[in-house]
């Protein structure tokens, strides 16, 4: 299947087709509507297994499959990386959610062969306005992103307006080992999307891309490790960190965020074009 679809050789980046962003599209909402369904269920008491077991079941009465089950033997549907967790933390039931507490949830669906793959970071009861604005400099810095994400311009000026977003928001760390991803036939693909660096460098941005861009930043240190159970990723301070997540896709006149619900008309206005081209 995969040698069907065209590849910019030289950088093994997959370009899709209108009719198979559609596809992405359908994946994409699959992912949508679970991040909505699981977060309308986060509240003080609620185990992340918990949480696990109702995206896992969301996905599949979708018609989907959870992409991060068995992933390199990744033992769950969703990552919940709760308050110094940074990203990649297993669900467990007994790892209960308490009030004050932040937690990020990743989820990725494949529906038809193709991925979706996306983050929201959530208050657990009441945060402080610190955490609150935490959460909004994340959120701004990957609508930044997204927003520099357009056909003709290069990969890192997604990176450098994921950066300069977050410095603009506060003194944040940006962690630096992670980053986004190319997504299509497989959830992770060339080429890697960092969140930080200089404009103007890497592949050429081309219709027909699709990409997950996920800033990572810290209230603290940028600097983290990874624990023994070989998948979660914590900060090495014990500060909090959040973590968002969309996956977008390059159209000629615009971009469409796949995984956001009405495509990100909301946020992008004009830059946004929900629906493929042709
Ligand atoms: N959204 C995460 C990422 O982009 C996916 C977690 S991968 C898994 O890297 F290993 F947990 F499956
Ligand atoms: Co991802």
């Amino acid at each position: 299947m995969e040698d069907e679809i065209p590849v910019l050789r030289s950088r093994r980046i997959q370009i899709k087709t209108p009719e198979q962003i559609v596809r992405m599209r359908a994946a994409g909402l699959v992912v949508a509507r679970t991040l909505e369904t699981v977060r309308a269920a986060v509240k003080p008491g609620v185990s992340t297994a918990e949480l696990d077991a109702l995206a896992e079941q969301t996905i599949r009465e979708a018609g989907a499959i959870p992409s991060f089950k068995g992933y390199h033997g990744y033992p769950a549907t969703l990552c919940t990386s709760v308050n110094d967790q940074v990203v990649h933390a297993i669900p467990s039931p007994d790892q209960v959610l308490a009030d004050g507490d932040l937690i990020s949830i990743d989820c990725g669906a494949i529906l038809d062969g193709w991925h979706g793959d996306a983050a929201i970071t959530v208050p657990v009861g009441t945060i402080s306005d610190e955490l609150q604005a935490m959460i909004k400099a994340a959120e701004d810095a990957m609508w930044a992103g997204i927003a520099a994400a357009r056909a003709g311009g290069r990969l890192t000026d997604i990176s450098h307006a994921v950066e300069t977003s977050i410095r603009r928001s506060g003194r944040y760390g940006i962690v630096e080992g992670y980053g986004g991803h190319g997504i299509g036939t497989e959830m992770h693909q060339e080429p890697h999307v960092l969140n930080y660096g200089r404009p103007g460098r890497g592949p050429r941005l081309v219709p027909g891309m699709a990409l997950a861009i996920e800033p990572m930043i810290t209230r603290g240190s940028p600097e983290v490790v990874e624990l023994d159970d070989g998948w979660t990723v914590v900060t090495l301070d014990g500060e909090v960190a959040v973590h968002v997540e969309h996956s977008v896709a390059i159209c000629p006149d615009g971009v469409w965020v796949l995984t956001a619900l009405d495509g990100g008309r909301e946020r992008l206005g004009d830059l946004v074009t929900a629906q493929a081209w042709e």
